[in-house]
């Protein structure tokens, strides 16, 4: 393990003005993306899709990682040229997910645990021979019906230690994510006792398996009401509460932190990361790691129509500058109201 490279990397994916762009999507997810805009997910469909976004260079000023899924990491654009070679060329750096989904844990009140551990160490090498410089680990939490059990935490926590672990071993960052969901009736302050048990978990599975806090990203959820939730919060509220709840849990040794969207509305998502980032006063960098709340303008101008390729392209580059402003705390409605 070389701590250094791994720091440098981990610093480059939180740059102050650039976020990481989440393009990692399964094939069965993609179906869902490609469905809203009624657009066949066939694998030239996917990469057609993903080319158009590595290719906005203009965007990609704003793009500082891209995580990729194992179809992408290994595809080539229209013209031969890898898909990796594009991000790489756009100063940006590839990363790939590695977790294979969720599973039930039996006899935890309907908590799921994340699975793909089995085969880690054959995988992590060979994606860094394709270009790979972080990965992606993604836990999911539910907070709503009793649950999150002790079991269900506990096992996620220690699955993404045992990932994180196994990622620097190979000199690739690990992004921990854990992620609270946002879909159920939860209130504000729910999320944020969820929120903060779950962080406080993750931490010491890192520290028992040996992960070194200067050599990761986390990716956490912000604290926000469940989308069921009888009252929704104002920015002011997400932005103070998310940083009280971290300021709790993670160590000042972490370098960053990359906010996962989790289905808030784009712009949104935009207001919360900036309005953090005006507050200050923590000791990382904080920026997105976005997937939905970064390319949903871009699929709708895409539609699965080549001479749609600008358009989407614009969208895109829009959604990112905006989020590149929000990571340094100087969006505002003005500049998001400028045509992209
Ligand atoms: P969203 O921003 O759409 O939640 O996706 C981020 C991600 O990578 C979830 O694992």
């Amino acid at each position: 393990m070389n701590l250094d490279a791994l720091n440098k990397v981990a610093e480059a994916m939180v740059t102050p003005g650039r976020g990481i762009l989440a393009a990692d999507e399964s094939t069965g997810t993609m179906k869902k993306r490609m469905d809203a805009i009624s657009v066949e997910n066939t694998e030239d469909n996917r990469r057609d899709y993903r080319e158009l976004m590595f290719r906005a260079t203009d965007a990609m000023e704003y793009v500082s990682g891209v995580i990729l899924y194992d179809e992408t990491i290994r595809q080539k654009a229209k013209d031969g040229t890898p898909l990796v070679k594009l991000i790489e060329q756009a100063n940006s750096i590839p990363g790939i997910k590695v977790d294979e989904g969720a599973r039930e844990l039996l006899g935890a009140r309907g908590d799921l645990v994340t699975k793909g551990l089995d085969g880690l160490d054959k995988r992590l090498p060979e994606y860094y021979e394709l270009g790979a410089r972080f990965a992606k680990w993604r836990a999911i939490i539910d907070p709503t019906k009793g649950r999150p059990s002790y079991a269900g935490l506990v096992a996620n926590a220690h699955a993404l230690a045992r990932y994180a672990n196994l990622c620097q071993e190979f000199d690739i960052v690990p992004i921990v994510e854990p992620e609270v969901l946002m879909d159920g009736d939860n209130d504000i302050d729910h999320t944020f006792a969820v929120t903060e048990w779950v962080l406080k978990e993750v931490f010491q599975q890192l520290y028992y398996l040996n992960v070194k806090l200067e050599g990761i990203v986390l990716k956490p959820n912000m604290i926000v009401p469940g989308k069921k939730a009888a009252r929704q919060a104002s920015v002011d509220e997400v932005a103070e509460k998310t940083i009280r709840c971290l300021k709790a849990c993670v160590p000042s040794a972490v370098p960053g932190i990359a906010y996962l969207s989790g289905g808030q509305a784009d712009e949104l998502a935009t207001a919360h990361l900036s309005r953090m980032n005006q507050i200050g006063n923590f000791p990382w960098k904080m920026t997105f790691s976005y997937g939905r709340a970064l390319q949903a303008a871009a699929q709708q101008a895409w539609s699965g129509k080549s001479e749609n390729t600008a358009a989407a392209q614009r969208a895109f580059m829009h959604r990112a500058r905006m989020n590149g402003l929000a990571s340094l705390g100087k969006w505002n409605e003005t500049l998001e109201k400028q045509a992209a």
